[in-house]
């Protein structure tokens, strides 16, 4: 858990970060937050959208670990696209974490339906917001996340700062090849939300006698083959058992057949997802 990726701009982020989505604010995120703590994670992820940030940073303050030994991510919500909006909201995200400054932030969508006829020059003035957010120190990288690689090319047009990280949709079951690509030629870490497929991988059942064979659990084997794959998962659960469990993935390693069979269950899980369905 102490292993580190570099980012485009040489910020270390711990390679397995822990996911809040869908942890209700209050005592369920407070309490896994915590736990995640405790159970060594050193990197949290939350979004303005997920309204948990106030539990999420009273967890960090509690912990009594120092800030600068955890890793933050929040995220820009959709109705804050724009120059001053995003100004905004970044302190606003700040304020309810009760942090001088997130380690990332992140445009957590590329097209909100409220911007459908400008979303190209909403990202671009918000991507401003963001690079300046990062030589005032209120953060110390920026990134996007559901960006396609028209959202990219379209943000790079403007941007001084290339996105440190494109956080999307990637499991066995939905794995973007494409895009995957595109994230790693520009050298912008793609991070997997919902690395359990929100859980549905476990309906393929052939994962089990894979995880069998290691003597581990479902979860770590696909979360192990998310980090072989160079990407890094954010798993949520609200279980402190499971919080541990899906820490315990570095003391094996997925033989190339293996990872070749999981590669294989691409849309077995029925979870891909048409891009422009989702984004548009
Ligand atoms: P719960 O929070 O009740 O533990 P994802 O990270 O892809 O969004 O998946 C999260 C889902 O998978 C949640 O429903 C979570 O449930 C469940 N989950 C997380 N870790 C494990 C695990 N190690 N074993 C079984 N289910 C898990």
């Amino acid at each position: 858990l102490t292993d580190t990726y570099t980012l485009n701009n040489g910020v270390k982020i711990p390679v397995v970060g822990f996911g809040t989505w869908q942890s209700a604010d209050g005592d369920e995120a407070y309490n896994s937050v915590k736990a995640a703590l405790e159970a060594g994670y050193r990197h949290i992820d939350t979004a303005a959208a997920y309204g948990n940030e106030d539990s999420v940073g009273k967890a960090i303050k509690d912990s009594g670990i120092p800030r600068q030994d955890i890793f933050l991510t929040s995220k820009l919500w959709n109705v804050d696209h724009g120059y001053e909006e995003a100004k905004k909201a970044l302190d606003a995200s700040l304020d309810k974490l009760g942090v001088e400054y997130l380690d990332l932030y992140l445009i957590h969508w590329p097209n909100p339906v409220k911007f459908r006829d400008d979303w190209q020059k909403r990202n671009a003035d918000s991507w401003r917001a963001m690079e300046e957010a990062l030589d005032t120190g209120k953060v110390r990288a920026i990134g996007v996340s559901n960006f396609r690689e028209k959202h990219l090319d379209e943000l790079l047009k403007t941007a001084k700062v290339v996105p440190a990280v494109n956080q999307i949709f990637l499991n066995p079951s939905d794995m973007e090849e494409g895009l995957v690509e595109y994230n790693n030629n520009h050298d912008i870490l793609s991070e997997a939300y919902s690395p359990l497929g929100t859980g549905k991988i476990f309906q393929i059942k052939e994962l089990k006698d894979i995880a069998d064979k290691y003597n581990k659990s479902v979860a770590q084997v696909v979360l192990r083959w998310s980090l072989q794959n160079g990407f890094l998962p954010l798993p949520k659960s609200v279980h402190a058992d499971r919080i541990k469990q899906n820490t315990e993935i570095f003391d094996f390693e997925l033989s190339e057949a293996d990872m070749k069979t999981i590669d294989g269950f691409h849309g077995v899980a029925g979870l891909a997802q048409n891009p422009d369905e989702t984004t548009f």
